[in-house]
């Protein structure tokens, strides 16, 4: 096999594919030695977050627990940070709170990826982990990129370690997909029931309806066309990215991240969306029967969420912290040459069909030093004069609190009133100015606070924001101010820890 593009003329035997590994890393290193300073000085880089070492990083991929270590690989585009070429980087913790990055996993080396290695799964069978993922091409000419001049093709490697990777061998291609598919079919992943594994696919059908397609096989290597589990549902957008299904208690969740649904008061106003819908998959799988789609997180920065399954038996997520084409959130890190990172790890727990998320335990590792705290009854204010740190965790507990609000970092506001939470961002925001949600009460408030990122958890997980910002100056207190109607009790008991890696 042989391909021609910009980078030159290539010949697919083993030899020409190692040349091409050198040829990247001799690229990837130059471009390192090049912007490594800048990155690493830049007062924004984060402290307990998974960023790329430099350029661009988004989806999480290949999420798994495997020999007693967590891999996470992501989608990374190391020679620009405003996402070019995808290679999957990789990144290691035996703690899920700890981790190190490991350089560049996967390359574009073959014919049926060589315009990226996009997102994909990780199925742990015995002792080996099987890698599904969507081998992106583009053709050179007049092309939409939707009905021609693409190709996506669902890839297998897998490896013993992590580390190694097998041959890379093409399982399925467009022309394996249902008839009434635009040539937008990527993002696999994997699961086995009862013996037979299961590959759900995020799609675009012909006249732009976004859907799931379905999957069956015996052996990992042989896939057949099963169904379109979740219908072509109208109001529900073009294309659904990155799907995945998994069970929480006796229910089946979908998770995916729709494009092109309309802003409707306070839901949906990021460019793209990003939730799950709880149901059942009925009649050996072919239907998928699902209540109400609800948005995963409310914040401006949260996509592409993957979970996997720990030996512990969590369900645990990881999503990007940024949305594509969200041209109106600014990040000015790119002056620096990098650009976004992924969330912290969190355990999915089923909560009434509502699916909440609760930082992963082993985050409490990271707390330096002991908390410091405060109890403040009835109407007063109250400023929690935290350490000379912007990188915390902040606790607080409101018992019979109808309206407060927080102000905290540089320009940060969180607000509850008339049970509408807000959060809202000034300058930091570049560009970010206000997102929020219809609740009934908030009982607590859980925030990660890096030095470019928030994390608000509120009531144990049940309603999330995920923001990117870029404070210039550093934190100084938090301050609540709150009231509380009809002269009932409130009270507030914040308590914060300092966290250093
Ligand atoms: C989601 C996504 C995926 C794709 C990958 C490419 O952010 O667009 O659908 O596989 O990113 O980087």
């Amino acid at each position: 096999r042989s391909f021609t593009n910009e980078r030159g003329s290539f010949n697919f035997n083993t030899r020409e594919i190692s040349m091409l590994k050198i040829d990247f890393d001799k690229q990837i290193n130059e471009c390192i030695n090049k912007n490594l300073d800048a990155v690493n000085s830049d007062k924004w880089r984060n402290k307990y977050h998974i960023m790329a070492p430099i350029g661009w990083i988004n989806d999480p991929n290949g999420l798994c627990e495997f020999n007693g270590e967590y891999h996470c690989y992501y989608q990374y585009s190391p020679l620009t940070p405003m996402g070019g070429l995808k290679f999957w980087g990789h990144a290691v913790s035996k703690d899920l709170a700890n981790w190190k990055d490991k350089g560049v996993a996967l390359y574009p080396d073959i014919a049926e990826d060589k315009d990226g290695v996009y997102s994909g799964s990780a199925f742990v069978k015995d002792d080996t982990i099987y890698f599904f993922y969507t081998g992106n091409v583009k053709h050179k000419g007049e092309h939409d990129y939707i009905l021609t001049g693409r190709e996506q093709n669902v890839i297998l490697v897998t490896s013993k370690d992590g580390i190694n990777f097998s041959e890379k061998k093409v399982l399925l291609r467009n022309t394996d997909f249902p008839e009434d598919m635009s040539l937008h079919v990527r993002d696999p992943k994997v699961w086995e029931e009862d013996g037979v594994y299961y590959m759900v696919l995020g799609a675009r059908t012909t006249d732009d309806k976004g859907c799931i397609l379905l999957y069956k096989s015996n052996d990992l290597y042989n896939w057949e066309f099963h169904s379109v589990p979740a219908g072509k549902l109208n109001n529900m957008g073009y294309m659904w990215e990155c799907p995945d299904t998994f069970k929480l208690g006796n229910k089946d969740v979908l998770m995916f991240s729709p494009q092109g649904m309309e802003a409707e008061g306070y839901k949906y106003n990021n460019v793209y969306q990003c939730g799950y819908a709880v149901g059942n998959f009925v009649n050996d799988k072919k239907e998928l029967k699902l209540g109400e789609f609800l948005e995963i997180d409310r914040g401006f920065d949260f996509y592409a969420p993957q979970t996997f399954e720990d030996s512990k038996g969590r369900r645990i997520v990881i999503g990007w912290m940024g949305v594509p084409d969200a041209v109106e959130h600014k990040n000015p890190t790119i002056d620096n040459f990098w650009q976004h990172q992924l969330t912290i790890p969190r355990e999915l727990v089923l909560n009434y069909n509502k699916v909440y998320q609760v930082p992963v335990v082993e985050l409490k590792k990271l707390r330096k030093g002991s908390s410091i705290k405060k109890e403040v009854y009835l109407n007063k204010e109250a400023t929690l004069d935290i350490f000379e740190s912007n990188t915390f965790e902040l606790n607080i507990d409101f018992i019979n609190t109808t309206e407060f609000e927080i102000a905290l970092r540089e320009d940060c506001k969180l607000s509850f009133n008339n049970k509408v939470f807000k959060l809202e961002l000034g300058k930091s925001g570049y560009g970010r100015e206000m997102r929020a949600v219809e609740i009934e009460a908030v009982d607590s408030i859980r925030i990660f606070s890096d030095n470019s990122s928030l994390e608000i958890f509120l009531n144990n997980g049940e309603e999330v924001f995920t923001t990117r910002f870029y404070p210039t100056k550093d934190n100084v207190g938090i301050n609540l101010s709150g009231e509380n109607l009809k002269g009932s009790i409130c009270i507030y008991e914040m308590e914060a820890y300092k966290i250093e890696n």
